[in-house]
Parts: C-alpha cells; sequence; structure tokens
C-alpha cells in the first residue's frame, strides 16, 4: 500500500509554500542561502550541463535603484495592456514606496549561461528546488520576475555582477514571513489517463 503522501514532509512543504511578499527585517544567514543554493543544484538538467551562477545581493541601495529602474519600465509594458488581477500590481508601481522586492533582506539571482541548450528550463528548475528548501527551513521567498527588466541597464548588469554571457533566469527575493495572507487556492487539474 502507498504511504499516505500527506504524512511525508516534502509533500507538505510543496503544499505549503507561497510567495512571501512581507518579510520581517531578521537577515538570512549565509548558511541558509548556501544550503539553499545546495539544494537549488540537485535539479535535473539537460545533458547535466548545470548552466547556472549564483549572485547573493545583500545591498539594499542597490535593490532600490534596480526596483525604481524596473518600475516605469513595468507601468509601461504591463499598462499597455492590463489583465484583470493586475489593477493592484499596477497601482502598487504607481507608489514610489513601493520596492518590486518587497524590502526583503535578500535577493538570490539565478542565472543561466547563454550557451546552454536548456537554460531557462534547468534555472526554473533549481529556482523551484531553493524556494521549497527555504520553506522548509521556514524561509520565505517569491520569484520577481518583474526584475529580469535589469538585463536592458548596463550598468544594472554591472552592479549585479551579471556577465555579459549569461541572463537573469530568476531573480528570487528570501526572508522571515511576516504574517502571512492565505495561499492563492488551486484549480482542480485537469488529467487525461490513457488507457
Ligand atoms: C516566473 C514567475 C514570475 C513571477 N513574478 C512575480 C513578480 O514579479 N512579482 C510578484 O509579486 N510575484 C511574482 N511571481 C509569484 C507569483 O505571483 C505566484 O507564484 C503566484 O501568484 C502563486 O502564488 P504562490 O506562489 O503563493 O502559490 C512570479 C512567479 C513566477 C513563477
Amino acid at each position: 500500500m502507498m504511504t499516505e503522501p500527506e504524512t511525508i514532509g516534502i509533500f507538505s512543504v510543496i503544499r505549503e509554500r507561497r510567495s512571501v511578499r512581507n518579510y520581517t527585517d531578521r537577515e538570512v544567514p549565509d548558511e541558509a542561502l548556501r544550503a539553499i543554493i545546495a539544494a537549488g543544484i540537485q535539479a535535473p538538467t539537460a545533458l547535466g550541463f548545470q548552466p547556472w551562477q549564483f549572485v547573493v545581493v545583500r545591498d539594499r541601495d542597490l535593490m532600490q535603484r534596480a526596483s525604481d529602474y524596473c518600475k516605469p519600465l513595468l507601468l509601461e509594458k504591463i499598462g499597455a495592456e492590463p489583465r484583470p488581477g493586475m489593477e493592484e500590481f499596477l497601482a502598487a508601481l504607481e507608489n514610489p514606496e513601493f520596492s518590486i522586492f518587497y524590502n526583503a533582506p535578500v535577493l538570490v539571482l539565478v542565472l543561466g549561461a547563454r550557451d546552454a541548450v536548456s537554460s531557462v528550463l534547468d534555472c526554473t528548475l533549481c529556482a523551484e528546488n531553493m524556494m521549497l528548501a527555504a520553506w522548509a527551513l521556514g524561509i520565505g521567498s517569491c520569484w520577481v520576475g518583474a526584475a529580469t527588466l535589469v538585463e536592458q541597464n548596463p550598468g544594472l548588469r554591472a552592479a549585479l555582477k551579471v556577465p555579459d554571457d549569461h541572463q537573469v533566469v530568476a531573480p528570487l527575493i528570501f526572508g522571515y514571513p511576516a504574517p502571512l495572507p492565505p495561499k492563492p487556492a488551486r484549480r482542480e487539474p485537469r488529467i487525461a489517463w490513457v488507457p
């Protein structure tokens, strides 16, 4: 008989993880970030290429600069074709106080080598491992796709140590969660069984 999945730790971590957008001021220790990255690199990669690099950013002024750079670009991009559900984010982007990094204490960029066959897919699997590992350590995270726009700014690329032969695939923020809203519900999966 199969073990009840709900009783296995990894299932509860997967079920409970949610994107955290409200953090306490507590710093995430280097050892925790190393453990999170160590979990990330256990992900499978096409042809075993492991095409990633990581940048750990604790410089809040630099994060602020990156956020200030991305916000108007996002407003232009999303504002041009607003979709239902984006109203709150659009309004936040108009607020000068709002940071796309939600005042998280640390940002980790998962960079993918441009010459690898499946860089984006590989780094995405790595990023999910990292977010799950973080949750298991009591650390919240959020993938801030909005921050990939920093790629367009040579000064920010340099400050963030993004080499020319790598792209920013997953900008992940980490920190200890302040009180959380409920996790967004999931739709029932559509599953076809053959036969
Ligand atoms: C590729 C990707 C990009 C995302 N970009 C953002 C972002 O820029 N800002 C943000 O607040 N959340 C971002 N998210 C988080 C999603 O909004 C979130 O995962 C989704 O709403 C489901 O919520 P949950 O992670 O709490 O289950 C992103 C997630 C993914 C996978």
